[in-house]
């Protein structure tokens, strides 16, 4: 049986014996050497497979807590802003647990599978004519009322559950690697990994990777104008670093190529870091999201299909 996160870290993390656990077997995801673009970058290099949680992301590891946490309170609603993964993570753990989701998107801003995703797990999803700042501002004022308990990263418990995922690296590793590298939308996981560091007594560099044109990158997880943990980000430590969309696409790629992980495009914004030399030494990047979130992205990118009749000497050809 796979154990829940809540379990497995159930010491580190605010529950208690009457909290239920509202678990889809998250956590514990794979930790991969990247051999050859350890070469490739001059470094040592970890993935850490976040597409390996329940809805594919690492939002799971946060949302088993949140959802745990809300139905302990007595709520009967959730209710999150997202471009994506928090929805389609919310609407898992809200469905797991017999609770309604509400999910706000930035209209036409979300990769179609996330949607879908979402959509069959049974969240009323609404898009928002407006930004993913914009819409979240709208759910933090319903939640404000008291009738839906807001589930995106400003929910401490979501914080609080991301921290796991350094907890798994550290101990997997057998002590801290040299640096982390992960993305940076809203800042909410840079917070958790900060905070999960000092809980450890470490002072391990977090290089936390933002799209140079956040309001429009092809990275639509990270599609965000104004991180609302900016100011936290800002008093970590951790050292931001801006990448482009060509260089995001460009590591995107590689992983799936040189790896076989094939992650969503945002994901790579840790390794883009990586390849202009942001870290040094055995570096660990957290793949946050699975590439068939975002398929679009990658039929854009993907090399071409070939066409060929069904003759042998034919398709020997066109596999040349
Ligand atoms: N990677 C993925 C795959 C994401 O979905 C997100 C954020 C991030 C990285 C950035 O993390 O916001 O904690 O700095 N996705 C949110 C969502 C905004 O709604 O799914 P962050």
């Amino acid at each position: 049986m796979s154990l829940a996160l809540i379990e497995r870290y159930r010491s580190l993390l605010p529950v208690g014996d009457a909290t239920p656990v509202v678990s889809l077997g998250e956590g514990s995801t794979p930790l991969l050497p990247a051999p050859r673009l350890s070469e490739r970058h001059g470094v040592e290099l970890w993935l850490k497979w976040e597409g390996a949680n329940p809805t594919g992301s690492y939002k799971d590891r946060g949302m088993t807590v949140a959802v745990s946490k809300a139905v302990e309170e007595g709520a009967e609603a959730v209710i999150c802003a997202s471009t994506g993964n928090t929805a389609a993570s919310a609407a898992a753990y809200a469905a797991r647990a017999g609770l309604r989701a509400v999910v706000l998107v930035p209209e036409g801003a979300v990769a179609a599978a996330k949607l879908a995703q979402t959509r069959m797990l049974g969240a009323r999803v609404l898009e928002v004519r407006g930004s993913f700042d914009e819409a979240l501002g709208a759910a933090r004022v319903l939640a404000e009322r008291g009738t839906h308990v807001l589930v995106n990263s400003l929910n401490p418990y979501r914080v609080a559950g991301q921290k796991t995922a350094v907890h798994e690296i550290v101990e997997e590793l057998g002590g801290a690697p040299d640096a982390f590298a992960i993305p940076y939308g809203g800042g909410g996981n840079t917070t958790a990994y900060a905070a999960a560091l000092a809980e450890l007594g470490l002072d391990t560099p977090i290089v936390s990777v933002e799209a140079a044109d956040r309001a429009r990158t092809l990275a639509s997880a990270i599609r965000i104008a104004e991180p609302v943990h900016a100011p936290k980000v800002a008093s970590s430590g951790a050292r931001v670093v801006t990448v482009s969309d060509e260089e995001i696409v460009a590591a995107w790629r590689s992983l799936a190529e040189l790896e076989g992980v094939f992650c969503e495009p945002s994901s790579a914004a840790g390794l883009a870091a990586v390849a202009r030399g942001a870290a040094v030494g055995r570096v660990v990047v957290t793949l946050t999201g699975h590439g068939l979130k975002d398929v679009v992205a990658a039929d854009r990118h993907a090399p071409p299909v070939g066409t060929v009749d069904p003759d042998p000497d034919a398709i020997a050809e066109a596999a040349r």
